[in-house]
């Protein structure tokens, strides 16, 4: 096993060997600490003293060597030759209740599958995607948004991480896949449940709940198609089983669902703190586009993923990797590798970042994520023109747990809107009292929302 620390290098920020005087056999980098968390960037400038790897706990007990070097991840993502993405012998070293088995244990999906059986699978998904239009896609996010903005529009007030950033990719999954508007709040009930789930038992009904939820919606196909995604997965020439075609849905439920509203919520809180989008929120500098890429590259929605493991024992980039050992990529200090990256660069052409990953597993749909990204901050800022954080002062806390990025809350007050009439848009300004004594801009125009 490599050594915690690196010869001669500086403890790990916050290392709890050093600062709670556990032993020397205790001080891997945590990647599900709090303290992780909170400063991921001090830590991956910590772990680059290895090299272009470094040793990492996953979870307690759960070790793995995590790629911090660009050049070392795109050139372990781009050869399938030297590694898979099968976890099963990987597994059989792991506690089967680890809190990191959701995340890697195996499934016979895109995802965690080599070869012809991977290409099965992913050209069903990349192949009916491509049939979403874009501008159709764009009409569908400005109806989600529009419901779920309705939900707390009269409010003056809202946290647009459990109100806005995590439901919005639900409610599109949802009509995405071809599921009547009701059942919307299903998926969110289940998958809501799923993430809070504080107990074993809790997990378990939620997790039943959302099984029950597409079992439901892949009979409901079966029996009468449409121009959904479910249709296409059953369709598709390549001849999924019902089973592949369930587990190709879970997956892209799963694989859209986290990032897609971390993505949302990162980008709004760049939005909301820095100054240079104020005037964009009534139409200025810099743009929702902008603080999307700014997240792309410094705070990327998946921070370390990519597992991989290796078929031989393998020497890569200075470090001997066993057989069937955990590697992951960090795809966010391979992207800040030379720092972390300024709007400006980003314009001027920063290069390539790993946010999506690249060769065979990189995200197939990264077109219709941005589109729904983009539009959804759009949406909300046209809107709720005048929507600025709530707790200004406050420093903006990040969930723990290293595979995402992703905020606790952002909360955010604006001038409380009102629908014309239940479930209709457009709205009016209507002061309410709970309205703030004074509004921060003149009233939205709604037309640039339509
Ligand atoms: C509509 C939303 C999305 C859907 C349906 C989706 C779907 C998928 C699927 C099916 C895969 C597995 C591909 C394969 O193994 O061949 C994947 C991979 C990936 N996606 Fe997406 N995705 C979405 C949004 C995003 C967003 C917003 C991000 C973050 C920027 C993201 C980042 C990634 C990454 C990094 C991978 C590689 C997984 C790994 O690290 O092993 N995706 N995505």
């Amino acid at each position: 096993m490599t050594s915690p620390h690196p010869p001669g290098a500086a403890p790990p920020p916050g290392c709890p060997a050093h600062d709670q005087g556990a032993t020397d056999s205790d001080p891997l980098v945590r990647l599900y600490a709090p303290e992780f968390a909170a400063d991921p960037h001090r830590h991956y400038a910590h772990l680059r003293q290895y090299g272009a790897l470094a040793p990492v706990e996953v979870a307690p007990g759960v070790t793995a060597m995590l790629v911090t070097d660009y050049r070392a991840a795109l050139e372990l993502l781009n050869d399938d030759t030297t590694w898979s993405k099968d976890s099963r012998a990987w597994m059989e070293t792991v506690p089967p209740d680890s809190a990191v088995i959701p995340m890697l244990g195996w499934r016979a999906n895109a995802l965690f599958n080599d070869g012809e059986v991977h290409r099965r699978y992913r050209q069903v998904i990349t192949d009916s995607f491509r049939l979403v239009e874009p501008h159709e896609l764009r009409a569908r996010v400005r109806h989600a948004a529009d419901t779920l903005i309705q939900g707390f529009g009269a409010t003056g007030e809202v946290d647009l991480v459990s109100q806005y950033a995590q439901l919005l990719p639900m409610l599109m999954f949802n009509n995405l896949f071809g599921m009547p508007e009701s059942y919307g709040h299903q998926l969110i009930s289940a998958v809501g449940r799923m993430m809070d789930g504080a107990s074993q038992e809790e997990a378990n009904t939620a997790n039943a709940a959302f099984q029950a939820y597409i079992t439901e919606m892949v009979a409901t196909k079966k029996a009468q198609r449409g121009p959904d995604v479910t249709s296409w997965f059953l369709d598709h020439p390549n001849g999924l089983s019902e089973e592949e075609v369930i587990q190709q849905i879970v997956l892209t439920m799963a694989a859209g669902n986290e990032p897609l509203g971390n993505l949302i919520g990162n980008a709004l809180s760049r939005m909301l703190s820095d100054d240079r989008y104020y005037s964009t929120l009534s139409g200025g500098a810099l743009t929702a586009r902008d603080a999307i890429e700014e997240v792309l590259w410094n705070d990327p929605p998946m921070a370390n993923y990519a597992a991989h493991y290796p078929r031989r024992d393998v020497f890569f980039h200075g470090t001997w990797v066993r057989a069937g050992q955990l590697v992951l990529v960090s795809y966010a200090a391979a992207n800040t590798q030379s720092g972390t990256v300024s709007t400006e660069e980003v314009r001027s052409g920063a290069g390539a970042h790993l946010s999506w990953s690249a060769g065979p597993h990189a995200c197939p749909v990264q077109r219709h994520a941005l589109v729904i990204a983009t539009t959804a901050i759009e949406r909300l800022t046209a809107w709720l023109s005048d929507i600025e954080l709530a707790r200004p002062e406050q420093r903006m806390q990040w969930r723990p747990g290293g595979f995402q990025r992703a905020l606790v809350a952002l909360p955010a007050r604006f001038t409380p809107i009102t629908p014309h009439q239940a479930g209709a848009t457009p709205w009016d300004s209507s002061p309410s009292p709970s309205t703030r004594p004074e509004p921060t801009s003149t009233p939205r125009q709604p037309a640039s929302a339509s």
